[in-house]
């Protein structure tokens, strides 16, 4: 089974325009997001365009505040402070990378924990890991609602996770564990990362490593979700080798085409569920 992102996303967009629709109705006022750009990195600057497109379909209120790469730290800081003021605005995101003169950490913690919608807010991080209400990151959300279209019921499954980032695997590892999953945690110092994905029901690769993941390190019927982006000569590929996982997987899903939709999609949710509960 290939796991359609696209189509998945396309359908929880349209879920969220209706919702949208009767907030408009019931409050008279429809989500806000702004999200900060900074320079001119080729792929924040797609994935930004993208963000405005959806939200706008969605009928939210959307706008992105461009700066150029030598921005003061400061300038940015006292942007936020006033969107953090800002009634109008539900969601705050600032895309990542940031120049290296911008402290990343300072940034993240200006950010209203009610307005973060990338859930990166230290508190946010805190509940989601404690089992609290929280922002959760919009890329391992979306791996999580994809997992689901393969498997209702994760509870006890084996799950390995590639790669530790703050904004896949630490999260993802979260998420799973609320699914009641048994959790492997794996790196780039990991001994034998193809022996720990064959005990796997469950693999999220999101190491940004090109078809990383073999058709033998699969085990049967298991499921797998590529989060990986990556250019090559050939084109855009995942960190999944996908016409060899196909073919021993229950479920996988595909590069472009899976995970990236549903991450925008979750982003345009996660601010409807902070205007939920700003109002
Ligand atoms: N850059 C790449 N992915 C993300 C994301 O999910 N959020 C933000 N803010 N920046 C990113």
């Amino acid at each position: 089974m290939i796991i359609d992102g696209k189509k998945t996303a396309a359908e929880l967009r349209q879920e969220l325009k209706k919702r949208v629709a009767e907030l408009k109705s019931t409050h008279n006022a429809v989500p806000g997001l702004t999200v900060i750009l900074v320079g001119e990195d080729p792929a924040s600057k797609i994935y930004v365009k993208n963000k405005e497109k959806f939200a706008k379909e969605v009928g939210m209120n959307s706008e992105v505040i461009r700066y150029p790469a030598d921005v003061e730290e400061k300038v940015v800081l006292n942007k936020i402070n006033e969107l953090n003021e800002d009634k109008k605005i539900s969601g705050i995101l600032v895309q990542l990378p940031l120049p290296k003169h911008i402290d990343k950490r300072k940034v993240i913690e200006t950010i209203l924990p009610g307005k973060d919608v990338d859930g990166f807010h230290p508190m946010n991080v805190g509940n989601l890991s404690s089992g609290y209400d929280s922002s959760i990151p919009c890329t391992p959300l979306g791996c999580s609602l994809l997992l689901k279209k393969a498997e209702k019921n994760l509870s006890g499954k084996h799950a390995v996770v590639i790669g530790r980032s703050n904004l896949n695997g630490k999260p993802m590892t979260q998420l799973l564990l609320k699914e009641n999953c048994t959790v492997t945690v794996t790196h780039s110092k990991t001994k034998d990362l193809k022996a720990e994905c064959l005990r796997a029901d469950i693999i999220i690769a999101a190491v940004g490593i090109p078809k990383l993941v073999k058709g033998d390190w699969v085990k049967k019927g298991a499921i797998v979700i590529d989060v990986g982006i990556n250019k090559t000569d050939s084109g855009i590929v995942g960190d999944v080798d996908f016409d060899q996982v196909l073919k021993v997987a229950k479920a996988v899903t595909p590069v472009p085409g899976g995970v990236g939709p549903m991450t925008i999609a979750c982003l345009l949710s996660n601010t409807v569920e902070c205007f939920k509960k700003l109002n």
